[in-house]
């Protein structure tokens, strides 16, 4: 009966205000928020005005995380790395309030200096500089130098 008929279910979603200019990163697998924020290398420490909401309820999974980021649009390559902890990320770019595009992450079949090996034996961990390479699988990551698989904790490999 009355107004609360008319309650759009994204009135109940939003928990944190709509931004003006900037990034929103949607459908973000719950829990993974601070990982994407590590990928990013936004920490806040540079002022950065980011909302986080964490477990929040969605259309699409029974739960997600979504990240807000005034200010700051993405480059391809740190969209790319996005897929490795939020393969169904939904990217927003939004100018005046409006989103203005949108799109899904891809999946790359290899990303190049973001990751690095874990491996102490692994020529990547010498002293001669060697940029990291890993080869993209269906739910791991394969250094392209030691052939080391990882599939586990693949946001503890991100480079620093
Ligand atoms: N958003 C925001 N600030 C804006 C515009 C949008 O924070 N100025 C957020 C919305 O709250 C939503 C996301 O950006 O979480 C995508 O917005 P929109 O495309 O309008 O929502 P949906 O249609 O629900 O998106 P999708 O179909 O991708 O689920
Ligand atoms: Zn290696």
């Amino acid at each position: 009966t009355g107004d609360h008929g008319n309650v759009h279910t994204h009135d109940h979603e939003l928990r944190v205000s709509k931004i003006h200019n900037g990034t929103v990163i949607d459908h973000v697998r719950s829990g993974q928020a601070l990982n994407v924020l590590a990928v990013l290398g936004i920490d806040g420490s540079e002022g950065e005005e980011i909302s986080i909401g964490m477990n929040v309820p969605s259309d699409r999974f029974a739960r997600k995380d979504i990240i807000k980021v005034e200010d700051r649009e993405l480059s391809q390559d740190e969209v790319d790395v996005l897929t490795l902890i939020a393969p169904d990320a939904t990217i927003n770019i939004v100018r005046e309030y409006e989103v203005v595009e949108k799109s899904r992450v891809e999946r790359p079949s290899s990303v190049e200096g973001v990751l690095s090996c874990s491996n102490s034996g692994c020529i990547t961990t010498g002293d001669e500089p060697v940029t990291s390479k890993f080869d993209v699988l269906e739910d791991a990551v394969r250094c392209s130098y030691c052939e080391t698989i990882f599939r586990e904790n693949i946001p503890a490999l991100i480079d620093t």
